[in-house]
């Protein structure tokens, strides 16, 4: 990898990368435990493992001072009545941030921190979301048949956890009743021990 500048293009019609070195597909099979109606998330691995969501990454060294970034691809889709959306996660090394550019459709971030503060920001086309550090992120789309695009950046040294969010979720939940979405609590959520 040669450390000189260098620059890439993103399709503003296709909101995709002309440019990337991995690209990661997450289908629902890899979201066991992740969607509030289990019942709901069964019935639907049983017709198709959907892609629910992809990230397109520029490789570079995870290490303090390096910037990671790549494109975020969530597609549209419900299980039960919850929106197509990440994993979600803390950063590893909790104390640092992200940021995120909406470039195509719909959506929000769901995001919390480890004291039980939650917020959930509307991600269009155009807004920039500042994640501070400490904050558990997830993208969420909301629209009914287009992708939601975001360019992301983040320190190199973050890293992901995980794991306490795959235990007990977000605190809250996007749901769609009557139509539109809804932010409700969700009933699994545990404050953390801090
Ligand atoms: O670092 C980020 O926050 C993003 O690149 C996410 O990794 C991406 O949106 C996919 O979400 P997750 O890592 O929660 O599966
Ligand atoms: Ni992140």
């Amino acid at each position: 990898m040669k450390n000189f500048p260098f620059t890439f293009g993103i399709d503003v019609t296709s909101a995709q990368l002309e440019h990337y070195d991995n690209h990661i597909r997450r289908r629902l099979s890899s979201m066991v435990g992740y969607y509030s109606d289990q019942q709901a998330f069964a019935r639907q691995l049983a017709k198709e493992d959907s892609l629910l969501y992809e990230v397109y990454e520029t490789r570079r060294p995870e290490v303090a001072g390096e910037l990671l970034n790549g494109l975020s691809v969530v597609h549209p889709g419900k299980v039960g009545d919850e929106y197509f959306m990440t994993k979600g996660h803390f950063h590893s090394v909790l104390e640092t941030g992200e940021v995120y550019y909406c470039l195509k459709g719909e959506g929000a971030m769901v995001m919390e921190t480890p004291e039980g503060d939650w917020s959930v920001e509307e991600l269009r086309p155009g807004r920039v979301l500042y994640v501070p550090p400490r904050w558990a992120h997830r993208s969420v789309n909301i629209g009914a048949n287009e992708d939601l695009v975001t360019f992301f950046v983040y320190p190199g040294h973050a890293g992901h956890d995980y794991g306490t969010i795959e235990k007990f979720g977000f605190r809250k939940l996007l749901v769609e009743r009557e139509g539109k979405p809804q932010v409700i609590d969700n009933p699994r959520w545990r404050a953390q021990s801090v």
